[in-house]
């Protein structure tokens, strides 16, 4: 049985409210992440053609908050008949609510108890708004977890942690592809594969104790190359994928990157860690140029940083990789312990190649905190 269809069975006994039930409230803190192994390709709703692998940062995060009143039940329900109220930051955002009613719509079907009430929800981010970092892993992330909360809440149900993380994984996954992978610290990995154990397309998975803790005390600088607004969203991106005359051999490259990357975090092997991470980033943008109609996100100071980087590795023969989003900023990473000789590195020959010298200074996360 797949995980919707579980949920779809489960629903049923999420909808028998008390009108006398009290109002409450939840709220989350749920960190973005960044993908070593990307996912790009998608197949029927939000599955991926391949598996990913991230990890989340620690000082990336969006807050959210629900409050929740029971409306009744007697024919204003329906997921056609929502009621919700949403601020960002303190102000409404027409886009985002758009996007919050049809992911609350959709999400519904698992969570049916969501017709039954109205919501007021609040969300703002760590980072600024424009600075490059994608928001919606962890807005949407954040959201997902108040959600299947309110259902453990209302209902005594996913006690379990794995349960409750699992479905929250599941529900971020409908909002945002990425956001499956945000519901964990550390590292996660979402997408059916061989070598790990109960992988699915349908939720992330936490994959933290074999690896050697090299790779579990990671830095991630994140320098912004520029701010604004993607030409193209990754939504559109993904879309490039179908009938792309390269994706059944990005789609076999990503598992065999994949393999070969929990491999190297498993032995230690730092350089085949190196060599892959590159390799994945840069072969997403060669998706980009090479779909049709081509595009490039990267720019001029993007090449000149991954070269400043190359050249510092070969004479410094310190561990440290950079990595790409779908834009043109880097995150350049590195073992904290070496910070002391890394960070020198960024100040004088990076940072001024980043828009108003502007940067990040994260790490791996502890992932998730659920605040009241
Ligand atoms: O979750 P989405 O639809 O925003 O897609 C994310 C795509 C990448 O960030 C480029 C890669 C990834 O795996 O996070």
């Amino acid at each position: 049985m797949t995980l919707a269809q579980k949920y779809e069975n489960e629903a049923g006994k999420l909808t028998g409210i008390s009108p006398s039930v009290s109002p409450g409230s939840v709220a989350w803190r749920s960190p973005s992440n960044i993908a070593l192994i990307k996912y790009w390709g998608k197949r029927d709703f939000q599955l991926p053609q391949n598996p990913s692998l991230s990890f989340v940062l620690e000082e990336s995060f969006t807050e959210t908050s629900v409050e929740y009143r029971y409306r009744g039940n007697n024919g204003n329900t329906g997921s056609g008949n929502l009621k919700v109220d949403f601020m960002f930051e303190g102000q409404p955002n027409f886009v985002f609510d758009l996007r919050i009613n049809a992911f609350l719509q959709k999400v519904a079907e698992f969570l049916p108890f969501i017709s039954h009430f109205e919501f007021k929800i609040e969300s703002r981010n760590s980072f600024p708004h424009s600075s490059g970092i994608a928001s919606s892993a962890s807005a949407m992330s954040s959201l997902a977890l108040c959600l299947v909360s309110i259902e453990k809440d209302l209902f005594g149900t996913l006690k379990n942690d794995k349960d409750f993380f699992t479905k929250a994984s599941f529900i971020a996954r409908l909002g945002s592809g990425s956001a499956a992978r945000s519901v964990y610290g550390d590292w996660s990995v979402w997408g059916k594969n061989k070598l790990i154990r109960g992988s699915t397309d349908e939720a992330a998975v936490n994959v933290n104790n074999e690896l050697k803790p090299v790779f579990k005390s990671l830095a991630d600088a994140i320098l912004i190359v520029d701010s604004g607004k993607k030409e193209v969203s990754s939504s559109q991106g993904h879309k490039t994928m179908d009938g792309h005359p390269f994706a059944s051999a990005r789609y076999r490259q990503a598992r065999e990157n994949l393999e070969k990357l929990i491999n190297a975090m498993v032995i230690g092997d730092e350089q085949s860690f190196i060599s892959v991470v590159e390799n994945e980033a840069l072969s997403l943008h060669a998706m980009m140029i090479s779909g049709n109609v081509g595009y490039s996100l990267l720019k001029e100071a993007t090449w000149n940083i991954i070269g400043r980087i190359r050249e510092f590795r070969m004479k410094s023969g310190l561990f440290l990789a950079f990595t790409l989003d779908a834009g043109p900023n880097v995150h350049l990473l590195y073992q904290l312990k070496d910070a002391e000789a890394i960070k020198p590195f960024i100040f004088s020959e990076l940072l001024s190649l980043c828009e108003n010298k502007h940067w990040i200074d994260d790490r791996i996360g502890k992932g998730p905190e659920r605040l009241f």
